[in-house]
């Protein structure tokens, strides 16, 4: 990206001077508890690292999970063999085959299977059943069905894990809601599965959620990677924490281990009310429609699956107080999350490149009776979002990069589908990140499918631990 394109990003900030002054006071009244300041940002980094602290303790109290994966090692291109690797996270569950020579990795092999809300909702034991007959379709159509593949499973919700490849499952999140499977160990429920059929000779190499896996993906494409960051649908980070830090240990502590992957599970920061000072109105409308309420606070104040209802709600606000849309609401903008994060960031588009296409097409597609200071307004709103949504990410960042104290470069391994359609937040999280940590130099990487190739690797880097030991 050109500097030139990255400042336009900045700087094409929407405004407001074309609309009517007494409206945008009204806006104003009602956005006003969106917009953090310093002093609050200042606040929301001390909470967070108190948190921090408590959740590496050996009884873990407070928010953040700070889950121990085990995980003490990174790539360092000895890596070898074929890896099968699941993904699960999402609506998409994916199979792929790795290959690893001398620790460079081939294009995988890859098949995707869509997980149906029934099995989404449904039993625990029958979701499991699922995903071993999508590992036993994969293999059948490779022909590969006899083979003894070792594989490195992506489950990307908060598990509170005993070894590499124990791990139980702490709550559901997203749009995942099995029943039986929460306290129970997840690796064994899948092996479980893989025996009841009977016909496959694939094991559990390694277990891990999808910012470890971004982690260990973004460590192989470049060694001063020491975060992994999913804004996605949900969003989480994992960072190397020094291991003596680390009292959540099952087991005897490796004497030979400086640093440990803690996946933070940052998602639920504040699940116990500690920044309830920052949520509105409409962040509690929000939360009350999700599908687990009063749970996961911390990425429903951005995460794919809520910022673009966040915009909803605020919009439904703003019509009901005839600021927008001549006051008139449609059956369409009622309706729970039908303006999503990719709507969010066309509208965000449109103000980058100073057009209203987009905000026009949106507009008539909800319905909406519109004219030029609404298109104007509902820019304000998308922006306003954005850079809250950027504030809260980079804060949380800082103080990652304040704490592990690297010298040098530290760089950020990000994927998810938010990070890569939005058209501003990556300008905007540099931008929040050098203003919180004004002394660190680090950089922001895009680092595409580390819940597939972050798990080849994991399982990769599990079998050299069990070689040698
Ligand atoms: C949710 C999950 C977490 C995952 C994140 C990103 O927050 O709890 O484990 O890393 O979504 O997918």
């Amino acid at each position: 990206m050109s500097p030139n394109a990255e400042s336009k990003e900045i700087e094409n900030i929407p405004g407001l001077e074309k609309v009517d002054p007494v409206k945008v006071e009204k806006y104003e009244k009602l956005t006003n508890p969106l917009k953090l300041n310093d002093e609050t940002m200042l606040k929301i980094r001390k909470i967070f690292e108190d948190e921090m602290d408590l959740g590496l303790q050996v009884n873990p109290k407070g928010c953040l999970q700070m889950a121990n994966t085990y995980i003490p090692q990174l790539p360092d291109g000895s890596e070898e063999g074929e890896y099968l690797a699941l993904d699960l996270g999402g609506t998409n569950f994916r199979v792929l085959l790795l290959k690893l020579e001398h620790g460079k990795m081939a294009d995988p092999i890859v098949k995707h299977f869509h997980v149906r809300e029934d099995i989404r909702l449904g039993k625990g034991e029958a979701m499991f059943d699922f995903l071993a007959s999508c590992i036993h379709q994969f293999l059948e159509s490779n022909n590969m069905l006899s083979r003894k593949l070792p594989l490195g499973f992506t489950f990307s919700f908060p598990m509170y894990q005993k070894s590499l490849s124990c791990a139980h499952l702490v709550s559901w999140t997203k749009s995942f809601n099995c029943e039986g499977v929460v306290d129970q160990d997840v690796v064994k429920m899948l092996n479980d599965a893989i025996h009841r059929r009977g016909d496959l000779q694939v094991e559990v190499a390694a277990i891990l959620n999808d910012t470890t896996g971004t982690l260990i993906n973004g460590a192989y494409l470049d060694g001063t990677c020491s975060i992994g960051l999913i804004l996605g649908t949900g969003s989480n980070a994992c960072y190397l924490e020094k291991v003596e830090r680390v009292k959540n240990w099952e087991g005897e502590k490796p004497s030979d281990i400086k640093e440990v992957i803690i996946d933070i599970e940052d998602g639920a920061f504040g699940d116990n009310g500690v920044i309830d000072f920052i949520k509105t109105e409409y962040d509690r409308e929000v939360d009350n429609k999700s599908l687990l309420v009063n749970s996961f606070t911390f990425e429903k104040y951005f995460a794919g699956q809520y910022i673009g209802d966040i915009v909803r709600v605020i919009l439904v606000k703003l019509a009901q107080e005839g600021i927008i849309f001549g006051g008139k609401l449609s059956t369409k903008l009622l309706t729970h999350q039908c303006f999503n994060a990719s709507l969010l960031s066309s509208v965000e588009q449109d103000s980058i490149q100073m057009t209203t296409t987009n905000c026009r097409k949106i507009c008539q597609d909800l319905d909406l009776e519109y004219d030029d200071e609404d298109i104007a307004i509902l820019k304000h709103i998308c922006y306003i979002v954005s850079d809250r949504a950027a504030k809260l990410v980079s804060i949380t960042l800082a103080s990652l990069l304040d704490r592990m104290d690297k010298p040098g470069l530290v760089t950020i391994a990000i994927d998810g589908s938010l990070y890569k359609h939005h058209p501003r937040l990556d300008a905007l999280l540099k931008k929040y990140i050098a203003k919180f940590a004004p002394n660190r130099q680090f950089c922001l990487m895009l680092a595409e499918d580390g819940s597939g190739k972050g798990a080849g690797l994991t399982a990769a880097i599990a079998q050299r631990l069990r070689k040698s030991n």
